[in-house]
C-alpha cells in the first residue's frame, strides 16, 4: 500500500521527472513545475514558484508531504556564471520557504547537490572535505548544503556526480540525449567525473527512506571516473554507435575568482562513496556497468 507521500519540487526537471517515474510505484507522488507544465500518469502536478512563500505554503497545505525532494535548480556551470543571482536563488535561496514549510508539516527534505562544490584539483574528495569550489555553480550548491546542515532539523543531502538518462521535457535535451542523436559532436576530455544512470539516484533515495536515514550528507557516484569524451566512447560501444562521430575538445571551467596561478590541465571530480555504500549496504557500479543497465532499461533502443 502506498502510505507515504512524496512532493517533488521541480518535477519538470530531468532529475525530478525521472524520480517521479521511479518512485510512483511505491509512494503517492506529487510534483510542482514552474514554466514547463508536465503530465506524468498517476502523479498530480501543480504550478509553484519556490521563491514565492504563499505558493509554497499552498502546496504544502494541500499535499502535506511526508517527504519533499528539492529538484529545483540552475545546473549548467556556464549559465550559472552568466547569471549568478538566479543561481543563488534557485540553488540555495529557494530552500528557505521550502524548509520552513517542511518544518511545519514534519516533512523530510531531500536536496541533490553536486560534485562541483569541489575544485577538482585533488585526487578525490570525501564528505568531510571542505568545499573548495571555483565556480558559481559550486558556490551556490555549497550554500544550499550549508543552509540545510546548519538550519534544518530533518534533511538528507545527496552530493552526486553527473546523472544521465532521458528527460521528460524534450525541449531541453541533456548531454546523454545529445549523444543519442548520433550526430558529430565535440566532447570534453580534460575534466573527469563519475557518471550514473539517474535511476541509481532514485534507488538510493528509496533505500534511504526505507532505512529511515536522517541528517546526513552522502556522496553518490560511479566507482570510477572518466571524461565526457571517454563516456561518449563507452556509450558508442554499448549502444552500437560509430564512435568516430565523437571528437575530443578541451573545456575551461569559468572561474569564480582569477585563479590564473592554478595551472591545472586535468580536473578530477572524484567523490568517495564508502559511506553511502556502508549505510545502504550497496555496491555502486562502474560507468560501464551503469551504461549496461541503461541499455537494458531502454530495451537496447536509442531514442
Ligand atoms: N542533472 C544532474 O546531473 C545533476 C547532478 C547533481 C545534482 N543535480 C541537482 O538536481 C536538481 C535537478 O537538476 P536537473 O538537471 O534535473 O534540473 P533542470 O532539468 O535544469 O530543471 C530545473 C528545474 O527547476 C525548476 N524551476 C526553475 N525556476 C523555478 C522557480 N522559480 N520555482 C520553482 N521551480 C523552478 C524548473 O521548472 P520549469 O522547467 O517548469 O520551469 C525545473 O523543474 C538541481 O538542483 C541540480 O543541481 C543534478
Amino acid at each position: 500500500m502506498k502510505n507515504k507521500s512524496i512532493l517533488i519540487l521541480g518535477i519538470s526537471s530531468f532529475v525530478g521527472s525521472n524520480l517521479a517515474e521511479f518512485l510512483k510505484k511505491d509512494y503517492k507522488v506529487f510534483g510542482t513545475y514552474f514554466e514547463n507544465r508536465i503530465e506524468i500518469p498517476g502523479v498530480l502536478t501543480l504550478p509553484c514558484d519556490v521563491l514565492k512563500n504563499e505558493q509554497v505554503q499552498k502546496c504544502f497545505q494541500v499535499i502535506k508531504p511526508d517527504i519533499t525532494i528539492y529538484c529545483v535548480g540552475f545546473s549548467n556551470v556556464f549559465d550559472c556564471q552568466k547569471n549568478p543571482n538566479r543561481a543563488q536563488q534557485l540553488n540555495a535561496n529557494g530552500l528557505y520557504f521550502v524548509a520552513e514549510n517542511c518544518h511545519k508539516y514534519n516533512s523530510l527534505l531531500i536536496y541533490i547537490s553536486s560534485a562541483m562544490v569541489f575544485s577538482g584539483t585533488k585526487d578525490s574528495y570525501g564528505e568531510i572535505d571542505i568545499p573548495d569550489f571555483t565556480t558559481v555553480l559550486g558556490q551556490t550548491k555549497s550554500a544550499g548544503e550549508y543552509f540545510l546542515e546548519t538550519s534544518f532539523p530533518d534533511y538528507l543531502i545527496f552530493r552526486s556526480c553527473p546523472l544521465y538518462g532521458r528527460a521528460v521535457v524534450f525541449e531541453k535535451p541533456n548531454f546523454f540525449q545529445e549523444l543519442e542523436k548520433k550526430e558529430d559532436q565535440f566532447c570534453d576530455d580534460n575534466l573527469s567525473c563519475g557518471f550514473l544512470d539517474v535511476n541509481y539516484l532514485a534507488m538510493v533515495i528509496s533505500l534511504a527512506i526505507e532505512n529511515n536515514l536522517r541528517n546526513l550528507l552522502l556522496q553518490l557516484s560511479s566507482s570510477d571516473i572518466m571524461s565526457r569524451f571517454q563516456f561518449a566512447n563507452r556509450f558508442a560501444k554499448i549502444f552500437n554507435v560509430d564512435a568516430g562521430i565523437f571528437k575530443k575538445t578541451h573545456i575551461t571551467l569559468p572561474q569564480l575568482l582569477d585563479t590564473t596561478t592554478i595551472k591545472v590541465q586535468q580536473l578530477n571530480f572524484n567523490l568517495k562513496t564508502q559511506n553511502i555504500q556502508n549505510y545502504l549496504n550497496i555496491t555502486l557500479p562502474t560507468i560501464e556497468e551503469s551504461l549496461d543497465f541503461t541499455f537494458r532499461r531502454f530495451n537496447g533502443r536509442s531514442f
